[in-house]
């Protein structure tokens, strides 16, 4: 059984999460399926079908206010290979978001085949969602996205497998809650997600058009090898110009490693122009290539012999 620590509001009077608990009319928990560092994920019937419901605790009105806004712009985002999010609101304590409810995450996939089957993901498989993943982030990235009256681009800036969830064949990105849009090609950033994903630039507090793809690479390593490419960065406030030693990409095959080392470079300027170049890449490095099939969903074949 999977122990997961409460992430509950501490708020008097906050809304009491529950089995049966009804957070807006016609809508009610039935399980538990999840908790991070914030907030709880719940799944729920409602009129529509089951969804999932995420309850991030909060107590200050102004910057629940603000919260809700900036989920609400993010929500309008529309790509295959984002997940949907039906809707956002507050219950007493806490802001919830709606959203299309997955099987679970590429992080239990991972635990999945490393635990239980002794094997890593299958390389066409984590391709496919690697390709996926990488398109998200190019329409992510690119500066195209109306915001408060300018054209940004948007770095997720926490990649990361816990953050990807499956449908299926199909991987979405969630979580836009550390998103920052970026109208040059460094932008300033304060915060940062999970350190051992965080690029270099965003670790010293500015977001580059490629930051995002340093995290992807970061998470493709995990999940080819069920390691980190370098050690920990420390714990605590970290020194200025703070630089991570270059990756030991040993324990993936040599075809890949300069792929990835491209990806993980320390300057942002050096690595792909687009995460997508990184995925097709990664792909051909070990002879596959995506293709379409005659019901037109994607795939990841052997490039010498493409018919599935
Ligand atoms: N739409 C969803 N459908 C099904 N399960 C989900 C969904 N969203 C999140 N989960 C589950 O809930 C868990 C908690 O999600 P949450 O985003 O709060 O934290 P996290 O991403 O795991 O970690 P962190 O808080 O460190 O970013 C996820 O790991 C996942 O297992
Ligand atoms: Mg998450």
């Amino acid at each position: 059984m999977t122990f997961f620590p409460e992430i509950r509001s501490t708020t008097p009077g906050a809304f009491a999460l529950g089995g049966g608990a009804e957070p807006a009319p016609g809508v009610r928990l039935r399980r538990v399926r999840g908790r991070g560092g914030f907030a709880e994920v719940w799944e729920a019937d409602s009129p529509a079908g089951p969804v999932a419901l995420k309850f991030m605790p909060c107590s200050n009105t102004g910057t629940t206010a603000r919260e809700v806004r900036s989920i609400q712009s993010f929500a309008a985002l529309d790509h295959p290979h984002l997940v949907k999010t039906h809707g956002v609101w507050t219950v007493p304590g806490y802001v919830v978001v709606g959203m299309e409810l997955a099987e679970g995450t590429l992080l239990d996939l991972m635990l999945l085949y490393h635990n239980d089957l002794g094997q890593p993901i299958p390389p066409a498989q984590l391709g496919l969602y690697l390709s996926q993943v990488a398109g998200a982030l190019d329409f992510l990235n690119a500066r195209r996205h109306e915001r408060a009256g300018r054209t940004v681009g948007f770095q997720h800036g926490d990649v990361k497998p816990n953050n990807v969830l499956l449908f299926g064949d199909t991987a979405k990105l969630t979580d836009y809650g550390l998103a920052t849009p970026t109208h040059g090609p460094a932008t300033p950033c304060p915060r940062h997600g999970t350190r051992d994903y965080a690029a270099p630039e965003v670790l010293n507090g500015y977001q580059a058009d490629t930051s995002d793809q340093y995290g992807l690479a970061v998470m493709y390593h995990v999940l080819r090898t069920g390691a980190f490419p370098f050690p920990p960065a420390p714990v605590g406030e970290l020194p200025k110009g703070f630089v991570r030693p270059p990756p030991d990409l040993s324990l993936v095959p040599e075809a890949e490693r300069p792929v990835l080392a491209r990806a993980l470079a320390a300057a942002p300027a050096d690595r792909f122009p687009k995460s997508g170049e990184f995925a097709r890449r990664v792909l051909e490095a070990q002879g596959l290539m995506l293709t379409r099939s005659a019901d037109g969903a994607a795939r990841v074949v052997s490039a010498k012999n493409p018919t599935p």
